[in-house]
This record gives structure tokens, C-alpha cells and sequence, in this order.
């Protein structure tokens, strides 16, 4: 297996204030939605073309996992991608241990492939991937009949002996994870009869949408207050089908934050994803007054996708629900930067989730503050950021903690801070946005 690790520590110092931001530029591709297409290409029978896909190192391990598990993956130019897939149930053992990187994603998605083929896998991650929690996915994947082995409390490496005849599960999520909910059903697609799985609010559906692009049926049914149930007949014809792969709108998040704050910016992103279990944050910032305009919104190989034009303005606090948290989950840190530029004060409600991401962002994200001279709190699972209408003293040196959202979000901050902000390092960053630091510098970021 190749190695996508970050090689060395790359710090970065931002040069406030900075001058305005403009111009017009494309994200890399959508990290869940690349993460699936190579999985779901992998299984189908056929060849799939991708466009457009994140070649950021996370994606890479899902590549090199599916490829040890013998689908033909050839990257043929930017972003374009040729996957042809083995067929369900017919994926081969790996003869070496999976290295997820830093990837939750790929790491909890991937064992709901593995239990359900009759094969023995080992898998493991980076020292931040390592740190997180398996039970989540572990738990209900053993009611198909596989067995994982791991580390004191749920945590990689883990060993996984699968199943050729998998039991359909039916599970109702404790919480809402979208990855939870596709390792599921990942798993149900090589089992007989029908997997069900109750989310108790929805999140993002791009497994769902995907496996019905690839021809499975998969259908989705409103259960009142205790959320929704998708059902999926098991053992598919997984026909490949080409996937164009939008705009990552947890990517445009900085460079829309970055434009909204530093003063006479305007910036618009091209071809940005609007699925609507995506967009929380954006909805978050029109209720702090922010100039965001969506223009040619259209459909792109399935999901709703737009052009944002995001212009600065003056921001005050907002106070986001906590039934909004599935729709903005990756967003909290951006936004809370967003919040301390802002004036008045914002909370943010219900973050447990928060506690369990790339590092434990919930306090990540207040020391990112603290260290810059900003007032926050926690009370119990919220967040309470007393904003500085304008007047972000900075001056801190942020850990990123092998986090590449807190380094971005960072990196923001410092745009518009009195006193440098200096990020500990931003390596990680190319695991969900390579060419960040250029495009933010091409459009007049002031870093070094
Ligand atoms: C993802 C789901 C979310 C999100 C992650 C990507 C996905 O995680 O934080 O970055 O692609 O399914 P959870 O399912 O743990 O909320």
C-alpha cells in the first residue's frame, strides 16, 4: 500500500489584515460522496467513471483498501477515476493490513463491507484514527454474524472475520451518524432479505442516493418524532453506473467564512453540493445576516449542486439547535470562528458529537479561541462563543491535533485577527482539501 501519511509539520503563520478576497474557484470533490462512489464502484459489476473526485489522502486509503480487495482502480487524469468492480460477495481476502489513514469515514463504511465477505481482514488508521470509537459500527455488525477483534475500548487495529452469508440486520441508530448508517447497510447489500435501519434524525443520504443510482432498492419512510427508516432489499444487481462527484460544500465552508468576514470580499464557488442534509451551515450564516446568493442551481449526477457567491458583511451571534447537528456536523468549527468575528453572543446546541471527530473538536475548537483571545464556554454539550464584533485579538498558536478542519478553521481566524495567528501545522489539510493554502493565497489569503 502506498503511503498518503503527511510527511512533515508544515506550519503557518496569517499576515493580518488581510486584503480583500476575490475571485472565482472550484473545491475539491465531496469527501463522503468519493469515499462511496470508489466503495460502491468496487462492488458493482462493471466499469464506473468517476469525475471529479477528492484526491485527498483520506479517499487515496479508500482506494488502495478497495484495491486490496481486488477492484481495478486507475486514476486517469484530474480528478477522473476508472473503477471496475469485482461484484457483490466476490471481493477477495486482503493479503495485507488496511491503513485507513485518518479517515472515520473510510474506516467505518469499509467494515461493513468486510463482515459481510466471507474473509479475514486486519484494519488500523493513524494515531488520531486509532483514538476513536468502533463499537458504533463493531456492535451492530456482529448481529450479521461477523466477528471483530480490537483494542481496549472498540479502538484500531482491529482483526474482522466475515461472513459470505450475512443475517440482514435490523438497527435502530443511537445516535446519527451517517456512517454508522451506511456501514449497515453496506453490510446488508451481501445479505438476504431486507436490512432496515432507524436514524432518530436524518443525515447525510448519499449512501442511499448512490445505491439507487447503482439499481438498488432502497426506500425511505418518515417515523414522526423518532426520525426515519430506510429499508434496502438485499442482493442487488449493482450495476456500475458513471458518478460526477460536486463540489465538497464542508470545503467551501472556509473559503465562504474567509469571504464573509474579511472586509470588501467577494468570492464565488463554483459547482458547490446543496444537498439539503448538508447545508445547516449555510442556513446558520443567512441567520447571522450573511450575503450568500446560490446562483444556476441545478442537478449534477444526482444531487443538487450550485454556484455560491458569498459577499462580506456585517455578522451578528446566532443560536443553532440542536436537531441541526446532523446537517452541519463537520461545520461547528468554521462557524465558531465565524461566531467570534461576529458580534454578540452565539450558542450552539447539542455538540456530543463533537467529542468524537478527527480529534475531540468540541474542546479543540474553544482552545482555538482561547489561545486568540476569545471568550467561550461549555454547558454541558453546548457551545457559548462571546463574539468581538470585529475585534479578534489573535496572537495564538492553534494545535491542530492531526485535525485538518481545525487547521483551515485556524488559518481563517487569522485573516482577520489584530496579532498573527500561527497554526501548529497544516498537514493534515490534504487529507479532505489538498491546495487549500494556494487557492486561499490565489484569491488574496495572506499566509506564510
Ligand atoms: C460522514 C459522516 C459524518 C461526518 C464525516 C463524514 C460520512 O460522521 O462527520 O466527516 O461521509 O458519512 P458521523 O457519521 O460520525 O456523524
Amino acid at each position: 500500500m502506498e503511503n498518503h501519511a503527511p510527511s512533515s509539520v508544515r506550519p503557518l503563520v496569517s499576515t493580518p489584515p488581510s486584503t480583500p478576497l476575490s475571485g472565482t474557484v472550484h473545491v475539491p470533490g465531496d469527501k463522503s460522496i468519493s469515499h462511496r462512489s470508489l466503495m460502491f464502484a468496487g462492488l458493482a459489476r462493471g466499469e464506473t467513471v468517476i469525475t471529479g473526485l477528492l484526491e485527498g489522502e483520506d479517499v487515496l486509503r479508500t482506494a488502495d483498501a478497495m484495491r486490496a480487495l481486488g477492484a481495478q482502480i486507475v486514476r486517469e487524469d484530474d480528478g477522473h477515476w476508472r473503477v471496475r468492480g469485482r461484484g457483490l460477495g466476490q471481493l477477495q481476502e486482503p493479503a495485507d493490513v488496511l491503513d485507513m489513514g485518518n479517515s472515520g469515514t473510510a474506516a467505518r463504511l469499509l467494515a461493513g463491507i468486510l463482515a459481510s465477505h466471507g474473509m479475514t481482514s486486519v484494519m488500523t488508521g493513524d494515531a488520531s484514527l486509532r483514538k476513536r470509537p468502533m463499537r458504533r459500527v463493531t456492535d451492530p455488525l456482529s448481529a450479521c454474524g461477523a466477528t471483530f477483534l480490537t483494542r481496549e475500548g472498540g479502538r484500531l487495529p482491529m482483526a474482522i472475520r466475515g461472513v459470505s452469508d450475512p443475517a440482514p440486520l435490523h438497527y435502530r441508530l443511537p445516535v446519527a451518524s451517517a456512517q454508522v448508517k451506511s456501514a449497515v447497510l453496506l453490510a446488508g447489500l451481501n445479505a438476504q432479505g431486507e436490512t432496515r435501519v432507524e436514524e432518530p434524525a436524518a443525515t447525510r443520504d448519499h449512501t442511499e442516493n448512490m445505491l439507487r443510482h447503482f439499481g438498488a432498492q432502497v426506500d425511505v419512510a418518515p417515523l414522526g418524532e423518532l426520525g426515519r427508516v430506510i429499508t434496502l432489499q438485499g442482493r442487488p444487481e449493482l450495476v456500475a453506473r458513471d458518478i460526477v462527484v460536486p463540489g465538497d460544500p464542508s470545503s467551501a465552508a472556509f473559503v465562504i467564512a474567509a469571504a464573509l468576514l474579511v472586509p470588501g470580499s467577494r468570492v464565488t464557488i463554483i459547482g458547490v453540493g446543496l444537498n439539503p442534509l448538508r447545508t445547516g451551515l449555510f442556513d446558520s450564516l443567512r441567520e447571522m445576516g450573511a450575503d450568500l446568493v446560490i446562483e444556476n442551481a441545478r442537478i449534477e449526477g444526482g444531487e443538487p449542486v450550485g454556484d455560491i457567491v458569498a459577499t462580506a458583511c456585517a455578522l451578528h451571534a446566532v443560536d443553532v439547535p440542536a436537531a441541526r447537528a446532523p446537517s452541519m456536523i463537520d461545520e461547528y468549527p468554521i462557524l465558531a470562528v465565524v461566531a467570534a468575528h461576529a458580534s454578540g453572543v452565539s450558542r450552539f446546541r447539542g455538540l456530543e458529537e463533537l467529542r468524537v471527530k478527527e480529534s475531540d473538536r468540541l474542546s479543540a475548537t474553544v482552545s482555538l479561541l482561547r489561545v486568540n483571545g476569545i471568550t467561550v464556554e461549555v454547558e454541558g454539550d453546548d457551545m457559548i462563543v462571546h463574539g468581538t464584533g470585529g475585534a479578534v485579538p489573535g496572537g495564538g498558536t492553534v494545535e491542530t491535533r492531526m485535525d485538518h478542519r481545525l487547521a483551515m478553521s485556524a488559518s481563517v481566524l487569522g485573516l482577520v485577527s489584530r496579532v498573527p495567528v500561527t497554526v501548529d501545522d497544516t498537514a493534515f489539510i490534504d487529507t479532505s482539501f489538498p491546495g487549500y493554502i494556494d487557492l486561499m493565497t490565489a484569491i488574496g489569503a495572506g499566509f506564510r
